[in-house]
């Protein structure tokens, strides 16, 4: 299985906090690739790998994402990357979903009809309590056009970098507890729920997830992205605990989405 080749430079992705640069790969494919020392911090490609792992074992609706080397050649080539100080290394890369809609851009919002995999609305809550996602919204879940006539659409979530333990109200990073999360979106995913156990039966099939494949993933992260070992240490300690506390996490969550409904 040979890594993919950075072929050509396309252009910034706008708006990005982790500075994300659109570069095309010799397979053919465009990617959106965050660089380990992106202007947010480190931590940005080390979430995107774990999280977006952990999204793929779960089956949920991800880009394609990979581990990418870019040489200090190709960053010297392209003004864009040399300006920022990008250095050469491994690189997170999501792959680019070209013709998505956003979800500001959508015709209405959509209900369960008009989305192809509705039924895993239910994963997207249930897995943003469980990796503490601070930054689900409307920017940063895609919608793919599923028919010829544009009534149906298939969503695929990205953006998985502000995670765990990060958040603009936590500048400190601790790992807190898991709490309820009640943004916006959120309120738009409820309305496509059929039914609270389809949240239920996501819950337990995180439960099955195992600790130690949960160790061995965060330690097979790449060696140059510069994280210590106590940093490992942590991230796991919380990971565990996370999953411990997402039942009743989630309970809460059906509470209040019921109380709610009424
Ligand atoms: N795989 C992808 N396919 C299409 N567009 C993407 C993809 N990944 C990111 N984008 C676009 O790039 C923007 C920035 O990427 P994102 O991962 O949200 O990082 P950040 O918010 O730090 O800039 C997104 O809002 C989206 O418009
Ligand atoms: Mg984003």
């Amino acid at each position: 299985m040979g890594r993919i080749k950075p072929v050509s430079y396309v252009k910034p992705m706008s708006g990005g906090r982790s500075s994300p640069h659109l570069i095309l790969f010799d397979d053919g494919h465009k990617y959106v690739v965050k660089f380990k020392n992106n202007p947010q911090g480190n931590w940005v490609v080390t979430y995107e790998y774990i999280v977006n792992t952990l999204a793929k074992r779960l089956q949920l609706p991800i880009p394609q994402y990979k581990v990418v080397k870019i040489r200090s050649q190709f960053i010297k080539e392209n003004k864009e990357l040399e300006k920022i100080g990008f250095k050469p290394g491994n690189q997170f890369a999501s792959q680019y979903i070209e013709d998505s809609v956003t979800f500001l851009n959508l015709p209405s919002n959509l209900t369960r009809d008009q989305l192809v995999n509705a039924d895993q609305i239910a994963g997207l809550i249930v897995f943003d309590h469980w990796i503490g996602n601070s930054d689900r919204n409307t920017k940063n879940l895609l919608f793919l056009p599923a028919d010829a006539e544009g009534n149906q659409y298939e969503f695929k979530m990205i953006d998985h970098a502000n995670c765990f333990n990060i958040s603009t109200s936590n500048p400190e990073r601790k790992f807190l507890p898991l709490k309820v999360r009640k943004k916006e979106i959120y309120r738009w995913c409820n309305t496509l729920l059929d039914d609270t156990k389809q949240l239920n039966s996501y819950v337990d099939r995180i439960l099955e997830i195992k600790n130690e494949e949960i160790y061995k993933l965060i330690y097979s992260m790449s060696s140059d992205w510069l994280v210590d070992e106590d940093a490992k240490e942590r991230l796991y300690r919380h990971i565990k605990y996370a999953k411990k506390a997402l039942p009743k996490t989630i309970d809460d969550y059906i509470k209040w989405y019921l109380k709610r409904k009424k």
